[in-house]
């Protein structure tokens, strides 16, 4: 989907080389010529009402040069009632003829952060998987023209970004949709090498010696039920005289989660192909990077595996030894994202980062918590907290900030080794995050738990590129000079 921007009126806009135009309709817009007169006649026949996501629509109509003509209504302008309407005027349209469309937001002036929400929520409406059907449906929507009354520089550097956001979600919904037959942890690092493609980005990628070699006897613990090979996956992205010290994410990449000996119950068990999405977000963002370019160095750490039963499978009750030496009891084997995870941790280290975030599938609790509408956001740095909270919101890629009092860590203790991997199940969401904070000591570290937001159960199953977005954002807001002052939460 390639995007524009065009300085028109809602007059021109009808007389655009477009399939399909769609007007967004705002509360008290000024009355536009006959077009105008049009809407505000079905508004008073009640055909067309200010409610959010209400469409009135024509097909041919006289004067006007696109085929298709959809006026959703923005509703209140809010970013949700905005949403709405596009979601809403596409399905109004949806049709494989439409290859071009212009978008006219009849809503005065647009704030040039908006256009990546307008652009967002047509790209999520407009995404089709493609991977492993052998007749995909034809890519409908190839470009897209928003029509503005008035455009300018901000818009420009606005659509952008959001066209490099696009790329980046698109990628992170094919990886974390492929099947995982079609995902293994081989062809996510081939995935991570092609990345290497786009100046600044170099690529390297561990087996299993060298992930022994460093003991992270944690990572390893998860993969040895596997006959699938592990790999450990570094991404780097350092623009040219990059001076301030990176920010590491690391994205779980559990290309399969059976739950091991603690077997999972059969249903639903197919979207555990889902459980490597915080590693397709970290792809995302990498892809995005690269068209970018922007002025902040950035590490990405993914260590995949599967996670299955076998005769060589940790069992309940094992104990092994961290890369960080700490040795943890495996009381229950499907919580094998914070094993892979906490490894990945300690090896962040050696990149003295500034920030260190870790994005993953990582809870039932959190769907439990949050459901699918915001990400849970672990983190004992109040400065690096309110950076991604703020990314969150202007993104519109939400989270919610969740507690870290130590007290939730007790449930951890075990009389076997210094740490164990489950608590009980109350706030699950947030022992786990205690659990991880065990190996994040040495940096302001930010925890987001995507298990509700990174796919759709479901008829319209499938993954949503979350966070990508936010995290895209984040990183922008730190191009340049600022940064996380460091400064550690008051514990309670
Ligand atoms: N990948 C799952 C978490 C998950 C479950 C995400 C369902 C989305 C939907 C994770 O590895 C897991 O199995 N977690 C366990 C932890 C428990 C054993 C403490 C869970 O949430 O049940
Ligand atoms: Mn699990
Ligand atoms: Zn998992």
């Amino acid at each position: 989907m390639k995007l524009e921007i065009c300085q028109t009126t809602l007059e021109h806009a009808t007389q655009a080389s477009v399939d399909a135009l769609l007007v967004i309709w705002l509360d008290s817009p000024a009355k536009a010529g006959q077009l105008g007169e049009w809407i505000r006649t079905a508004e008073l026949q009640k055909d067309f009402k200010a409610t959010p996501g209400s469409t009135l629509q024509s097909y041919g109509m006289a004067g006007v040069r696109p085929r298709h003509l959809v006026i959703a209504s923005g509703g209140d302008g809010s970013d949700k009632d905005i949403r709405k309407a596009i979601r809403a005027g596409w399905d109004a349209m949806k049709t494989a003829s439409v290859k071009s469309l212009m978008v006219f937001w009849a809503g005065g002036q647009l704030p040039p952060s908006r256009l990546g929400l307008l652009a967002g929520e047509l790209a999520d409406a407009t995404y089709s998987y493609s991977s492993t059907l052998t007749q995909p449906a034809p890519r409908s929507l190839k470009r897209v023209v928003f029509g503005l009354a008035a455009v300018s520089a901000g818009h420009a550097t606005a659509i952008r970004y959001a066209q490099a956001n696009l790329k980046g979600v698109e990628l992170a919904k094919e990886w974390a949709n492929r099947p995982a037959n079609h995902a293994t942890p081989r062809h996510l690092a081939q995935a991570a090498r092609t990345l290497a493609k786009y100046p600044g980005i170099s690529c390297k990628v561990l087996g299993l010696r060298e992930v022994q070699r460093l003991g992270m006897g944690a990572f390893l613990a998860v993969a040895q039920g596997a006959h699938e090979p592990l790999r450990f996956i570094v991404l780097q992205y350092k623009p040219a005289g990059a001076k301030q010290a990176p920010i590491v994410l690391v994205g779980k990449g559990i290309t399969f989660d059976t739950g091991g000996i603690s077997m999972k119950p059969a249903a639903e068990m197919d979207e555990m192909k889902f459980d490597m999405s915080g590693a397709a977000s970290v792809l995302g963002v990498f892809e995005a990077l690269g068209q970018l370019q922007p002025a902040v160095q950035v590490v990405g750490l993914i260590p995949a595996t599967e996670n299955m039963p076998d005769g060589r499978a940790i069992k309940p009750g094992d104990v092994v030894t961290s890369m960080a030496g700490q040795t943890i009891e495996i009381l229950n084997t499907d919580a094998e994202g914070r094993l892979v995870l906490c490894d990945a941790l300690t090896f962040a280290q050696r990149f003295k980062p500034r920030a260190v975030i870790d994005i993953a599938t990582l809870t039932g609790a959190c769907v439990i918590a949050l459901g699918a509408v915001r990400t849970g956001l672990f983190c004992t740095d109040d400065a690096l907290a309110s950076a991604l909270i703020e990314a969150a919101n202007t993104s519109g890629d939400l989270c919610w900030r969740m507690p870290m009092d130590d007290e939730y860590a007790d449930s951890l203790k075990t009389r076997f080794a210094d740490v164990a991997n489950v608590g009980g199940r109350a706030a699950g969401a947030v022992t786990a995050a205690k659990f991880l904070e065990r190996f994040a000591a040495s940096f302001p570290w930010a925890h987001l738990d995507i298990a509700g937001t990174a796919w759709r159960s479901g008829a319209a199953k499938g993954a949503t590129g979350r966070p990508v977005g936010l995290l895209l954002q984040y990183l922008m807001n730190q191009s340049g000079s600022r940064a996380s002052s460091g400064q550690r939460s008051a514990k309670v």
